[in-house]
């Protein structure tokens, strides 16, 4: 069994040693849900946030892919929750209080705030990174920016 290897606590630096890690583990498999699966374990191995997974736009509709956590639910609509409006504005959303994002959807009570980042291949939305904290405004700018980075290896 693999393990994902974290060595610091300084965040960047976790995201470093996770980001190469995720590299190796990935390489050569080309099956998307595999990849998908195996990043969402890896982040959870890193960072053990609540909720980490991705909903894959299928026709008209988010639909719940590969995830790590408590239920989610299954389809989303385009323009709603948060995932839907970072699919509709094809940008990386943080949320530092789900309580305040008017239209958030609650999955869970349990988290407070929220992540989501496009996953695009040759220049298409193809599927959106969901990650929820049991904290409130636990992710910022570096989260954007390193997640944004590992959802271009799956
Ligand atoms: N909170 C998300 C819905 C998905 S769950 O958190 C797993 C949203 O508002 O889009």
């Amino acid at each position: 069994m693999q393990h994902i290897l974290i060595t610091t606590n300084d965040k960047k630096q976790q995201y470093e040693e996770l980001y190469l890690q995720l590299i190796y583990l990935l390489e050569g498999e080309p099956d998307l849900i595999a990849r998908m699966a195996t990043t969402c374990a890896a982040i959870k191995e890193a960072f053990n946030f609540y909720w980490i997974g991705f909903y894959r736009v299928i026709e008209n509709e988010l639909v719940v892919g590969p995830y790590i956590g408590t239920l989610g639910c299954l389809r989303i609509k385009k323009g709603k929750g948060v995932c839907g409006i970072c699919w509709q504005q094809q940008k990386t959303i943080i949320v530092k209080d789900v309580n305040e994002f008017p239209g958030h959807i609650a999955c869970s009570n349990v988290s407070k705030s929220e992540i989501v980042v496009p996953v695009c291949q040759h220049n298409q939305l193809i599927a959106v990174l969901d990650i929820d904290s049991e904290e409130y405004a636990k992710f910022d700018e570096i989260d954007q920016q390193y997640l944004e980075q590992i959802v271009k290896l799956v």
